[in-house]
Order: structure tokens, then C-alpha cells, then sequence
């Protein structure tokens, strides 16, 4: 594959994403690549401030917590300037661009979790980013029990992590079926290994896709 491509990570909490980000991000490195990290939502300055909108919020202290529209419009306005500000122009100058989650998450959480009709996802998509999609997505994919064990761990519970384990589990299988629509960009890894046992499948992915 070309140096200065587009990859996308994504999975369901728990699912190992930043430890496998990191790993990705050094091998990308050594493989010659000029990298760019980032994240969605967020990414700059504005982005980041929406992710905080929506992630931040919490229904057992606010009244006005983000109704489902507004959370997938939140979603794509911060996508909106991410990609405007820092996804394209760093394509265009070559880089590599490794992000931690992309629309697919979209279809996933608003789609798959909320419910939210494809039609209207599918527009938005259409409109934020017309046909530019990642060259590779790599999918952590996890027994949801297993990832919400794993991310209880960590800190405090974000607007997602509080949601219920029917809520995870239409996420996990709408990530499926995304991935088994474009089974060219996606790569499904099983997350349920150690640290190293799941790096192992992600790397052999890498060799094989981008071809160094
Ligand atoms: P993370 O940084 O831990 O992955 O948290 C981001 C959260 O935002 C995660 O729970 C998934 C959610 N999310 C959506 O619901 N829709 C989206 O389009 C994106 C990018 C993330």
C-alpha cells in the first residue's frame, strides 16, 4: 500500500485500543511512514471540545443529557472539522493518518446501539466525507462481558460505558456487519488474547495489507 494512506482503528470499551494504537503507530514508524495520531471525536482544538459535549455528560447529574440526534450530529460535526482541519490537509502533504475510531463507530454506537436509521447515517456520511473512506480498519473485536470487565477497570465510566450490555452487544454486531460489507478495508482481530497474543495478529495484518 501507498505511504500516506488512511488507517482506522476501532473496537467496542475494553477492547485493548490504545495499547494495539500505540504498537501500530511504532510499526508504521519503522515501516518508513510519516505519521499523524489523532482520534474521533476529537482531534482538534473544536472537536475535542464536542467530544467533551457528549462524553462528559451524565444522567444521573444532568437533566439535558445529548438526545440521540444530537449525539450523531455532534458526532459528525466533530468529524466535519477534524477532517477539514487535519485529516486532509495531512493526506494531501502525504502522511499517514492513524485514527482511533472513524464513522464506522458512527455505525456502530448510533446506528447499532441507538438504533438510529442507516438511511439517516448513510446522508451524513455522504455529506462529511463524500468517498473518502479508510484504506485499512482495524477491527478489536471482543466478547462484550470481556471488554466491559476489562474497561471497569480503568477510570471513571464515560457517557457510552454507562450504557447497558444489550446496548454493547448491538454495537459488537453492528461493527460486524459493517466489516462484513467491506471485508477489502476491514481486518477483524480477536482482542480476547493477552496484550502480545492480540499485537501478534494486528502485526501479521499489517505485514499482509500494507505490504512491508
Ligand atoms: P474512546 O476514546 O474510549 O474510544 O471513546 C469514544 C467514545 O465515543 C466511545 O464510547 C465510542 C463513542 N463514539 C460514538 O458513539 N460515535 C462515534 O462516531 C465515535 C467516533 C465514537
Amino acid at each position: 500500500m501507498k505511504k500516506g494512506c488512511f488507517i482506522t482503528l476501532e473496537g467496542a470499551e475494553g477492547a485493548g485500543k490504545s495499547t494495539q494504537m500505540a504498537r501500530i503507530a511504532e510499526w508504521l514508524v519503522d515501516a518508513g511512514h510519516d505519521i499523524i495520531t489523532t482520534r474521533e471525536p476529537g482531534g482538534t482544538p473544536l472537536a475535542e471540545a464536542i467530544r467533551g459535549l457528549v462524553l462528559d455528560a451524565n444522567a444521573e447529574q444532568d437533566t439535558d443529557t445529548p438526545a440521540e440526534l444530537t449525539e450523531l450530529l455532534l458526532m459528525f460535526a466533530s468529524r466535519a472539522q477534524h477532517l477539514e482541519r487535519l485529516v486532509r490537509p495531512w493526506l494531501a502533504e502525504g502522511k499517514t493518518i492513524l485514527c482511533d475510531r472513524f464513522t464506522d463507530a458512527t455505525w456502530a454506537y448510533q446506528g447499532g446501539g441507538r438504533g438510529i436509521s442507516a438511511q439517516w447515517i448513510a446522508a451524513l456520511e455522504a455529506l462529511v466525507h463524500g468517498d473518502l473512506q479508510p484504506d485499512l480498519t482495524v477491527l478489536l473485536d471482543l466478547d462484550v462481558r470481556q471488554g466491559l470487565q476489562r474497561a471497569a477497570q480503568r477510570s471513571e465510566p464515560d457517557w457510552f460505558e454507562r450504557q447497558d450490555i444489550a446496548f454493547f452487544e448491538r454495537v459488537r454486531q453492528a461493527y460486524l456487519d459493517r466489516a462484513a460489507q467491506a471485508p477489502g478495508r476491514f481486518a477483524v482481530i480477536d482482542a480476547s488474547g493477552s496484550e502480545e497474543e492480540v499485537w501478534t495478529l494486528v502485526e501479521s495484518c499489517l505485514h499482509q495489507r500494507l505490504g512491508s
